[in-house]
Order: C-alpha cells, then structure tokens, then sequence
C-alpha cells in the first residue's frame, strides 16, 4: 500500500491547474506505455473547472478513454447527471470518438442491472473480471470526498461500502440510488487524485487521514491503492490545519 501524497495549493484554481499537470502527465505516460489512457471522473462541484481546463489541452484524443467512478440514477440529460455535466465542461469540446466516453447507464428499471450491464462492458473493455486481483485497472480516477466522509458514491454505513467481489454497485444516498466504483476497483487504479476544496470538508479530513477512525463512517479512509498513487489536491481552506 503506497502512502499518499498530499499537496495543498494556495485555492481552487491553482488547486484545479495542478490537477490538471496530473492528469496530462499520467495521460501522456499511459499512452506512452500502452497506447490508451483510461480515466474515471468524479461528478460534485469540485471537478468541473478541471474538465474546462482538460478541454484547452491538446492530447490524442482518440486514445483517451472516459469513465465515471459514480453516476446519479437520472437521465443523461438530468441536470444533476455527472456524465452529462463533464460532456459541456470538456468531453462535447473535443474531438473524443463517441465509442471512446463509457457512461453508467442509468436507464434500467432495476439498478442493480445498470450495475451489471457496466461491469460487463468495463470487464470486456478491459479484458478483467471480478476475481481477486483481476479488477478493470484504470490509469486515473478521480475522486472527491463529502464533508460526510463519503467519496464517489459509497456513503458511511452503507452496505457498497462492503462489496469486495464485484467492480461496480449500488450506492445508497437518502435512499436515494447511484451506480458507483466499489473498494476493490478504487484500489487497483493506477493513480487516485482527490480533488478537496472548501472549509466545510476540514472535519472529514481530519478522520480519514486519523491513525484510528471508522471507515465505514468515513469512507474514504478506504480508498488505499494496493500499488498505485494515491495523490491528495487540498486547497488551503480545506487542509490548512490538516495534521498529520
Ligand atoms: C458525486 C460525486 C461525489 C463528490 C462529492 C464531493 O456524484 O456527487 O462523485 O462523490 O465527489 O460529493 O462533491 P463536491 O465536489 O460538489 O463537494
């Protein structure tokens, strides 16, 4: 388990640019490497100025491939989608091939089976599965957290939090449904950024970077990558009395 390396940027925009440097040099080395890159977006406040900013770069974007850590169970054009809010900050201004954007399908009348049908199409994707060890692996996911703790859609108490045998499940906000990326996928990526702005996340940071404190109350502290990176962005108001 790699130990996480944390940055806290003057505020939101340096914080933003920052993210962006990482998201390039990961994407560039990738497709160094294995001529694709793969990325999961976060949805939330948070990442949006990211995406306008990744839409200005010049990358090959026939090779870059998007995916989602957590999806609202909306339609696509639902205005609390995070497919639909990352396509008109970045994904609809650039030439990306539309076989390359790999949204959750939130159409079923059962989530549970938009869950299923999209760790199919990420296990064919990625040539995976859901045995041990053989999760999708993606280059880049990007992540925020909740001043609850929460980060994608895998809430505190919550039972996504304990699925260990399959990629993808059923999040639980208020009742309310969300596709998410569960522990053991997280864990394989090749690079996590957390992305934290604002006051109001102080107390969650303080218990997910604590020596002792319930996971399962503060879910994040779960997101620890077997081999990969594991980077935290804070701003300044977020993390300035961070102690660690
Ligand atoms: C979502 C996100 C969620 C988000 C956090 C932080 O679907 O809302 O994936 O996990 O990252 O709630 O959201 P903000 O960036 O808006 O604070």
């Amino acid at each position: 388990m790699t130990q996480p390396k944390i940055e806290v940027l003057a505020d939101a925009s340096t914080l933003v640019q920052r993210a962006a440097e990482l998201v390039v040099a990961e994407a560039q080395q990738a497709i160094a490497q294995r001529d694709r890159f793969t990325i999961a977006l976060s949805g939330g406040n948070t990442p949006k100025p990211l995406y306008e900013q990744l839409a200005e770069k010049d990358l090959p974007w026939s090779k870059v491939h998007i995916f989602w850590g957590d999806e609202r169970y909306v339609p696509a054009d639902h205005a609390d989608s995070n497919a639909g809010m990352a396509r008109k900050a970045w994904l609809d201004r650039v030439p990306l091939p539309a076989e390359n954007i790999h949204p959750m399908a939130t159409d079923a009348a059962d989530p549970a089976d938009a869950a299923r049908t999209h760790e199919q199409h990420l296990n064919a994707f990625f040539g995976s599965s859901s045995e041990p060890g053989q999760f999708p692996q993606l280059d880049v996911v990007l992540l925020g957290i909740g001043p609850d703790g929460h980060t994608a859609s895998l809430f505190p108490h919550t039972e996504a939090l304990q699925v260990c045998d399959r990629s993808i499940t059923v999040g639980n906000k208020d009742g309310q449904p969300r596709i998410t990326f569960t522990i053991p996928i997280l864990n394989r990526a090749r690079c996590v950024i957390f992305l934290v702005t604002g006051e109001n996340k102080r107390t969650a940071l303080e218990q997910i970077f604590a020596e002792q404190a319930n996971s399962s109350q503060w879910p994040a502290r779960l997101v620890q990558p077997q081999d990969g990176q594991l980077i935290w962005l804070l701003d300044q108001s977020a993390g300035q009395e961070l102690t660690l």
